[in-house]
């Protein structure tokens, strides 16, 4: 049984108000008071606020229903510009012109008296933006300005979830730990040491789920693993971490942990893949367990940054994109598998060194929240977004800052940070989920999982201080505790280390560090090894490697001799105990 040290949940539970939101949000809040007439009072306030980039705008609607209950609803309004809404979540629009229509979204169509709805779209526009000044409920005006008052629910907290789910699962949980992984993990010298921490457990292939002797899942199939949880749990509230990895043409920008499923066997991944999931998921023996998904590692930020024209663009994500199966086949997985009152949906949201660029961050989380809405999925069915799965980028850079500027140069012009906006995944993970919850109408108690399982960059190397100051460069590069050549590595990166064990609750908005990836089972071989996995050699995964446009054509920083994604390699457990950060004692 797996011990997690806790920590009491700090969230920040104020409600991140849309009257608050940064400079570039305009906003504007019209109001009715309720009739008193003897037949269906109406009534309603819109709060409408827009994050504005100039080009283009992401609105976030919020309806008040000051009057009788609705059961459906359409809400108009005309703009006075060129405005032309190209996405909308949480409700479908029809706009003719200026005239727009936005009507709910089905789970959303009553609004009982006094309660809210919101919606969100993006849209493009040139000239001005400005907000409509007048909306109708079903016809009726919303007219008068009102101060939007104080916040109705400034603690949402102690609401109760609907569907019964707790706000963050880890809290007050134990954790499971997968004996395939631990019996590896105790088989290396040393490694009793981290042998009972919690790993995930990866369904990777279909015949992962009945169990099919592959390395990284044993025997053991997703029952064995949920009955030997409900064993661990002896009762206790028990949190179960499953990762969903198996869709159609998988792993679009790399080779090496390429799939099962050609680009276009979406249905082979509907029916034979999370059906049978998330039927064994749904069985009444293990409702008592909670059970933390992993949605689809890598799949959604490759069709932001690995698609044409980018020069980072490869053929398979072009592919991806233009079939629309990822989307689909995330926005599947959210349904089904959000419809399981114990199931806690987390999307993989790469990490910052990916997608922290303000330009693939925003697009990046367009289409996460394209896909929350796709397939029958709704925001709701996502408890929040895990960074960093599998990967290396450090949970925190102590030694230098974005807001610094060193002998006359910002830091983040630094060929480092080149221009990142964030620096380390703790920073990134916030500002994600700050971003998801204002722009993109997702619940304001949102959690964010961090995969530590390999950032942790300790040893000999690791920086006790900032760099000297002589320029930025020696500055950031003295200080970094992330040694890679470039952010853009991502295979068996030597010089890794174990980072943060497991914690519930560290830091405001994040549910846990979890190890998400088992320590020790290999990225990708380091060269070409014949398999029945679907899995490819990928050149990042040679340490002779020179690079791509994808790691800005540097060396791939992998280690040497190793076998095939998800089989073990002890030479990198051993590297990740040497070097783990904090220190395995
Ligand atoms: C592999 C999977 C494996 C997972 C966890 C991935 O890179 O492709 O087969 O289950 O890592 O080790």
């Amino acid at each position: 049984m797996s011990t997690i040290p806790r920590a009491a949940d700090p969230r920040a539970r104020t409600r991140r108000g849309l009257a608050v939101a940064s400079a570039l949000v305009l906003g504007t809040s019209l109001a009715v008071a309720t009739p008193t007439a003897a037949n269906a009072a109406t009534g309603c306030e819109v709060d409408y606020q827009v994050n504005d980039w100039g080009s283009g705008f992401t609105a976030s609607v919020e309806i008040t229903n000051l009057g009788d209950a609705v059961n459906g609803w359409t809400l108009g309004w005309e703009y006075g510009g060129n405005q032309q809404i190209t996405n909308i979540w949480n409700g479908s629009h029809t706009q003719s012109g200026q005239t727009v229509e936005v009507t709910d979204g089905g789970h959303n169509a009553s609004i009982a008296t006094d309660g809210t709805v919101s919606f969100g779209f993006n849209a493009s526009y040139s000239g001005s933006n400005d907000a409509p000044t007048e909306f109708t409920l079903n016809g009726v005006v919303c007219e008068g300005s009102v101060d939007p008052g104080p916040d109705p629910d400034p603690d949402p907290d102690p609401d109760p979830d609907p569907d019964g789910r707790v706000d963050n699962p880890y809290v007050g949980a134990d954790v499971y730990n997968n004996p395939i992984w631990a019996e590896n993990a105790r088989s290396e010298p040393g490694g009793d040491a981290i042998a009972d921490q919690p790993t995930g457990v990866w369904m990777d292939r279909i015949g992962a789920i009945e169990g099919n002797d592959s390395p990284t899942t044993g025997d053991m199939g997703l029952r064995d693993h949920l009955d030997e949880a409900v064993e661990q749990a002896g009762g206790d509230p028990f949190v179960f971490q499953v990762v969903i990895y198996n869709l159609p043409g998988r792993d679009c920008a790399a080779l090496a942990s390429n799939g099962e499923l050609g680009p276009d066997e979406i249905d082979r991944y509907k029916n034979e893949y999370i059906d049978p999931i998330a039927e064994i998921l749904a069985d009444p023996a293990y409702a008592d367990l909670r059970i933390v998904t992993t949605i689809e590692i890598d799949s959604l930020p490759n069709l932001v940054t690995n698609v044409s024209p980018r020069e980072t663009a490869t053929p398979e994500c072009d592919e991806m994109l233009a079939n629309g199966n990822y989307v689909e086949g995330v926005g599947y997985a959210l349904s089904e598998l959000g419809a399981i009152d114990n199931v806690y949906n987390y999307i993989d949201a790469g990490h910052h060194g990916w997608i922290g660029w303000e330009d693939n961050l925003s697009a990046s989380a367009e289409i996460f929240a394209e896909a929350a809405n796709t397939a029958g999925a709704t925001p709701e069915d996502v408890h929040g977004f895990i960074a960093n799965t599998a990967n290396y980028s450090a949970l925190r850079e102590e030694n230098f800052a974005i807001g610094e500027t060193i002998a006359g140069t910002p830091v983040r012009q630094s060929d480092w940070v080149s221009w990142n906006q964030y620096v380390d995944e703790l920073t990134f993970a916030q500002g994600l989920r700050e971003m998801m919850i204002s722009d993109h109408g997702f619940d304001p108690n949102l959690g964010m999982l961090i995969d530590t399982s390999r950032n942790g960059w300790g040893g000999p190397d690791r920086p006790t201080g900032p760099g000297p100051e002589t320029d930025v460069n020696a500055y950031v590069d003295g200080g970094r505790y992330d040694r890679r050549f470039n952010t853009g590595n991502w295979c068996n990166q030597s010089g890794a280390g174990l980072g943060e064990r497991p914690t519930t609750a560290p830091e405001p908005g994040i549910d846990a560090y979890v190890w998400m990836k088992p320590p020790g089972e290999s990225d990708g071989s380091s060269e070409p090894i014949d398999n029945d996995e679907g899995k490819g050699f990928d050149r990042m995964c040679d340490p002779t490697y020179e690079g791509n446009p994808r790691n800005n054509d540097n060396m791939s920083g992998a280690l040497p001799d190793a076998p095939i994604a998800g089989h073990w390699f002890s030479a990198q457990f051993q590297e990740l105990l040497a070097n783990a950060h904090p220190p395995v004692q």
